[in-house]
């Protein structure tokens, strides 16, 4: 371990948070805290260390640590599932936020909060549209109080639909790139949810986590939106893999149109994304034709 700092991933076994690990290694001791909900052993990168729990025993569970960082990424992220799943969402995203907060206090380090772009969407009504949606847009207000209340180093991020290699393609939880990949490698119809016009600024993991790693070393304060500035309609993404699309039925909480702002981490840190969506779905088809 050496004299490298300690930086905490809470949610390190996720979707962003094994890329966002990837970039930490070679200069901290990382150590990830996850409770295997969504996340998967088979994201571990060698050389983090790996806590299974649940974010409201942070303090029993790494109380003996003093980290400089922590990348608070553990929490519910689901917007349409969430109505459905209302209590594990509160105990993850209100009670277990909450310890997570006690515990950066506590320690007086620096914390990075993994906000939702939600927050924006539908002109600022997306925050209520959805308990995900309302409960991520509160704690980024929660989070700049706390700093505010206690003096407290801190960083808000606000990421855009993120794709990547290890996106859920199953069961309840699948993201909608996961499913469509799916589909399309068993040749199936893509199934996309009325009215198809809903926009997304589809951003690839990779490029949120290296924002997420500038924001951490450098970052203070809230907005720092990461995100891809291209946004495309459901249908249009559909459309790119090619062969049949279906309709399926409109579903609470499935926000419209969402507006990409990054002028933070553009002028601060010169963050530009360096993957395009219609890049990774193209490389998809390509494996599949070989
Ligand atoms: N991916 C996106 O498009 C996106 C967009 C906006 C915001 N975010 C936020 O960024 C963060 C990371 O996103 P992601 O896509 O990697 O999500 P993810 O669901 O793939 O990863 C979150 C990880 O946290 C774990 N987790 C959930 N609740 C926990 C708890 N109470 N205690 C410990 N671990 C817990 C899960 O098992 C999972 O491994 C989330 O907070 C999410 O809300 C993501």
């Amino acid at each position: 371990m050496g004299d490298k700092k300690t930086v905490i991933v809470t949610g390190g076994a996720g979707l962003i948070g094994p890329s966002l690990i990837e970039l930490l290694l070679p200069k901290y001791r990382v150590i990830s805290l996850d409770n295997y909900f969504i996340g998967s052993e088979k994201n571990h990168i060698d050389g983090a260390e790996y806590i299974k729990g649940h974010t409201k025993d942070i303090e029993s569970l790494l109380g003996g640590e003093t980290p400089a960082i922590i990348f608070h990424l553990g929490e519910y992220s689901r917007v349409e599932q969430s109505f459905n799943d209302l209590e594990l969402v509160w105990e993850s995203n209100v009670a277990g936020t909450f310890r997570v907060l006690q515990y950066w206090k506590k320690r007086k380090c620096k914390i990075v909060y993994a906000g939702s772009s939600t927050k924006f969407s539908d002109g600022g009504l997306g925050r209520d549209q959805s308990p995900y949606a309302w409960m991520k847009a509160s704690n980024t207000e929660l989070v700049k109080n706390y700093g505010e209340w206690f003096g407290l180093p801190f960083a808000i991020t606000y990421f855009y639909n993120g794709y990547g290699p290890r996106e859920l393609a199953d069961g309840p939880y699948a993201s909608v790139l996961g499913r469509f990949k799916k589909q399309y490698a068993s040749g199936k119809p893509i199934t996309v949810v009325a009215p198809g016009h809903q926009r997304r600024n589809f951003t690839h993991v990779d490029d949120l986590a290296r924002g997420l790693s500038m924001v951490g070393e450098r970052g203070q304060g809230d907005e720092y939106g990461i995100g891809s500035p291209e946004s495309f309609t459901m249908l249009e993404i559909a459309e790119m893999f090619g062969g049949e699309i279906e309709m399926l039925p409109e579903r609470k909480g499935n926000r419209l149109e969402s507006v990409v702002d990054t002028s933070r981490v553009e002028k601060e840190f010169g963050w530009k994304p360096q993957h395009t969506v219609r890049e990774y779905i193209e490389s998809l088809k390509t494996q599949k034709r070989k």
